[in-house]
């Protein structure tokens, strides 16, 4: 049987990313030169399959690009979790370097840290959060481990029409918008499907 040319119901990468080309050329033009940029369309319109292709494309030293799916955190604290451990996980390719951020960064509002599962392969790495009030070092770790380490930090925030689930998320919002519009080496990606979520009023620098 010959393979299928056409993937469905994942986001598509590689050669099965077809056209779209001056979409990706403008994507990554902002996505490399620290514009902060909304993405947003009704479902399945290839939102993801265009920031993974932008990011593929994007090899520099000086650049690093994150890619975060909230479509899973039903929280703050997921939120929280998610974000800080990604973070940390995608900046430092050596693991001893992952408890020593925490350590520098976090260690106002981290009680554990935790490694899993054992397989060298796939560590990830897990916190605990005594009080989420403390969480304006966990939104300032990017901006401070690309100060440390010279780079820009972009962090792609998929599906983040999901925060307005969280409780009180317009607070939340307000908490975002606050610590982002300071951040100087970090811009931000957010794409996802609901359209008044990610109007102006509520991200900053847009
Ligand atoms: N550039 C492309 N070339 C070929 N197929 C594509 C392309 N972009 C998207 N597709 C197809 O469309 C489907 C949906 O793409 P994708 O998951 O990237 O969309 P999305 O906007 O992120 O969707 P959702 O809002 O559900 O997350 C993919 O599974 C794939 O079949
Ligand atoms: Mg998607």
């Amino acid at each position: 049987m010959e393979e299928n040319p056409f993937v469905f119901g994942k986001a598509v990468e590689g050669s099965y990313f077809t056209n779209r080309t001056k979409d990706a050329e403008h994507q990554e033009a902002n996505l490399t030169h620290g514009i902060n940029t909304i993405l947003n369309s009704p479902r399945r319109w290839g939102k993801t399959s265009l920031v993974k292709k932008v990011m593929a494309n994007v090899i520099r030293p000086d650049i690093k690009i994150i890619y975060i799916d909230v479509f899973s955190c039903k929280s703050e604290y997921d939120f929280y979790k998610v974000f800080a451990s990604t973070i940390i996980q995608q900046t430092s390719s050596k693991i001893e370097e992952w408890m020593a951020t925490a350590k520098e960064f976090l260690s106002r509002v981290i009680t554990k840290v935790a490694f899993s599962p054992d397989s060298i392969q796939e560590y990830s790495l897990s916190f605990e959060f005594p009080a989420k009030d403390d969480a304006e070092d966990i939104l300032q770790l990017p901006e401070r481990i690309a100060q440390k380490k010279g780079i820009h930090i972009v962090l792609c925030l998929d599906e983040f029409q999901q925060i307005a689930e969280f409780q009180d998320s317009m607070t939340f919002q307000k908490k975002l918008r606050s610590v982002w519009q300071h951040q100087q080496n970090v811009s931000y990606c957010l794409f996802g499907s609901k359209r008044h979520l990610m109007t102006k009023k509520n991200i900053p620098n847009i």
